[in-house]
């Protein structure tokens, strides 16, 4: 997920177009430079964090049960794959002619898949840039069964309408043929979500502050980490994990052309994390166009995974 680049005009006009609002927010797109990219990693394996490990026991319980109903699959489409690791793990189930691995940085999926193509020789392979806040098209995968995979719950950090935007860009993209397997955390107690974003070791507070000094790379800002403190709670209308970074004083912070005024306790909002009941995700799916969608849960349906045919 790293995406250490040149920073061009328009991040650098998007952050301080998002600094500037009068409820200042950064996208959580920024959080992945190559420090949150391993401290979210990190996070992955904390006891609070149960979303990774419980998408996996249901991979792992119910694969061959996904693989049949998937059916064929000409071409694999991992979105955000990052490492490659999960998306890798379905080729002997899924058993694709191609895969096709996309995250907002290429360079780090071509080291990931450097490594897999040995192990699978047969498999065609090919890492591709891809922002998906943008419209998706595949015009040389026209005809073929596209799968696309999209795990983590990472469709929990797109607003509703974003996801369901996606959504329909998938579905236009399968031409009636493939589908979209997808991971989702579900609304629970609150106190199990809001630990898992309030880790006692502290790692997701530093995923969030480290935004700052990204930043301050990207845009030469001069924010001060002692100035700023982690902020995540469950907002419980809209079903939403917010996080926000906390100015723990009346502050001001400089970027080269431009400045901003905080007041102590001022927010930025650097993330929401949608959780869904399975009848509201489902829904979301059929809305976006899916015809059918077959879900699996754990014991706690504490997540989701499921697979929506086009
Ligand atoms: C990547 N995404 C699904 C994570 C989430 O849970 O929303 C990012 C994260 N933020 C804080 N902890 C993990």
């Amino acid at each position: 997920m790293s995406q250490e680049h040149i920073p061009d005009q328009k991040l650098i006009d998007e952050i301080i177009a998002g600094l500037l609002q009068e409820q200042p927010s950064i996208s959580p797109k920024f959080f992945y430079d190559e420090i949150g990219s391993h401290l979210f990693e990190a996070i992955t394996f904390l006891e609070e964090y149960y979303p990774t490990r419980t998408e996996k026991q249901i991979m792992m319980q119910y694969g061959e049960a996904m693989a049949l109903v998937i059916g064929k699959c000409d071409v694999l489409l991992d979105l955000g794959a990052g490492n490659c690791e999960k998306g890798s793990a379905l080729f002997n189930s899924l058993m694709p002619k191609e895969y096709r691995a996309l995250d907002i940085s290429k360079e780090f999926l071509e080291q990931a898949i450097a490594s897999l193509q040995k192990e699978f020789p047969q498999i065609q392979m090919q890492a591709q840039t891809c922002d998906l806040q943008e419209e998706m098209v595949f015009p040389d995968l026209v005809g073929r069964k596209k799968i696309f995979f999209y795990p983590g719950s990472s469709i929990g950090n797109f607003d509703p309408d974003a996801a369901l935007g996606l959504f329909k860009n998938i579905v236009k993209v399968c031409e009636g043929n493939g589908g979209l397997l997808i991971g989702v955390d579900l609304v629970k107690e609150h106190k199990v979500l809001s630990r898992a974003y309030n880790d006692a070791l502290g790692i997701t507070e530093a995923f969030n502050k480290n935004i700052l000094l990204h930043l301050n790379r990207l845009v030469k800002t001069d924010f001060d980490l002692e100035h700023w403190e982690h902020y995540a709670i469950f907002n419980e209308q809209l079903a939403r994990i917010e996080m926000h970074l906390r100015s723990t004083q009346s502050q001001v912070v400089s970027w080269p052309g431009g400045q901003k005024h905080f007041d102590g306790g001022a927010l930025i909002h650097t993330e929401n994390s949608y959780k869904y009941t399975q009848e509201k995700f489902e829904s979301l799916l059929v809305g976006a166009g899916f015809k059918n969608v077959c879900s699996w849960t754990d014991p706690n349906r504490y997540f989701l995974v499921a697979y929506a045919s086009a």
